[in-house]
């Protein structure tokens, strides 16, 4: 099966019954942090956070997910978002857990947010890849996009490209494929590290602080064609042919080459005994 959406052609090899699905705030997630600081509102469509000096707020996913492309849309916090962490991520549980991390870094007015990722795969992270966007994130809403399959992660924004964990499994390296995930986002004071390493402060002053979401959408297996079969199975099925094409691939090493700020695999000072073994093999470096 192909498809083509806004230049980016992906070939999906399915084993499974594929479910597109477009999704409600009020069905699809539960607040779980700060009460009256997350806002359901348009009849479920538009879910915001927000943070003031008492605390932030947070939500997570109902459902589980194992395998699947997802969207949502943000919009951060704007103006003087110094020292705020907008996190969005997807994660399962317990002390091996795996991650996928997307978290923005609030600025000054007018200095650029950071998008702040990572992958933690059997409770293990330590392979974080920074960015800066070639937009203003607080302006519009803006597509960030997770597809997670057998062989990768791609993170996408507005569907670009921007960085692809591979499964290196054969060379050792642990890959996240038998633990469902949850979506996570929250919106927190980080003043401590986050802005200029902690050096900017919050500005209470300015707060609250809001973010807002909106078109969240899930392209997973169907529960009754999936959940019901063995993890093996799984591995071999859904998602399994996704790649990217030249296309993507061209835009993936634009960002890479004028909006990383950040790259544990090239960071030999944090690993004196040299990089991580996925960094060896990496395409994209
Ligand atoms: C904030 O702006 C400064 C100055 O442009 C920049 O060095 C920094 O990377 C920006 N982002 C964060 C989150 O500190």
């Amino acid at each position: 099966m192909a498809f083509s959406s806004n230049g980016f052609l992906v070939i999906l090899g399915l084993s499974c019954l594929m479910v597109a699905y477009g999704g409600n705030f009020h069905q699809d997630f539960d607040i779980t942090w700060g009460d009256q600081k997350a806002k359901i509102f348009n009849g479920g469509q538009i879910l915001s956070l927000s943070l003031d000096k008492t605390s932030g707020s947070g939500f997570k996913s109902k459902q589980e997910y194992l395998f699947g492309r997802i969207d949502m849309q943000l919009k951060l916090v704007a103006g003087n978002s110094a020292g705020t962490v907008t996190a969005y991520y997807l994660s399962s549980e317990g002390p091996t857990h795996d991650e996928i991390d997307f978290e923005f870094l609030g600025n000054l007015s007018g200095d650029p947010y950071i998008v702040h990722t990572n992958v933690f795969t059997q409770g293990k992270g330590n392979r974080e890849q920074q960015f800066y966007l070639w937009f203003d994130p607080t302006r519009n809403f803006h597509t960030y996009s997770i597809i997670w399959n057998t062989q990768q992660i791609i993170f996408l924004v507005d569907n670009t490209p921007i960085r692809v964990f591979k499964n290196a499994e054969t060379i050792g390296v642990p890959f996240p494929k038998t633990q469902p995930m949850r979506i996570y986002s929250s919106l927190w004071n980080a003043d401590d590290w986050a802005t200029r390493g902690g050096l900017v402060k919050t500005d209470w002053t300015k707060a609250p602080f809001t973010a807002y979401y909106r078109n969240f959408n899930v392209q997973t297996c169907s529960p009754r064609s999936c959940t019901s079969s063995s993890a093996s199975s799984i591995s071999n099925g859904a998602w399994q042919g996704q790649e990217l094409d030249a296309y993507s691939r061209r835009r993936l090493r634009w960002v890479q080459k004028h909006f990383m700020i950040y790259n544990y695999c090239t960071d030999l000072k944090r690993f004196p005994q040299g990089i991580p073994a996925e960094c060896r093999r990496s395409r994209f470096l």
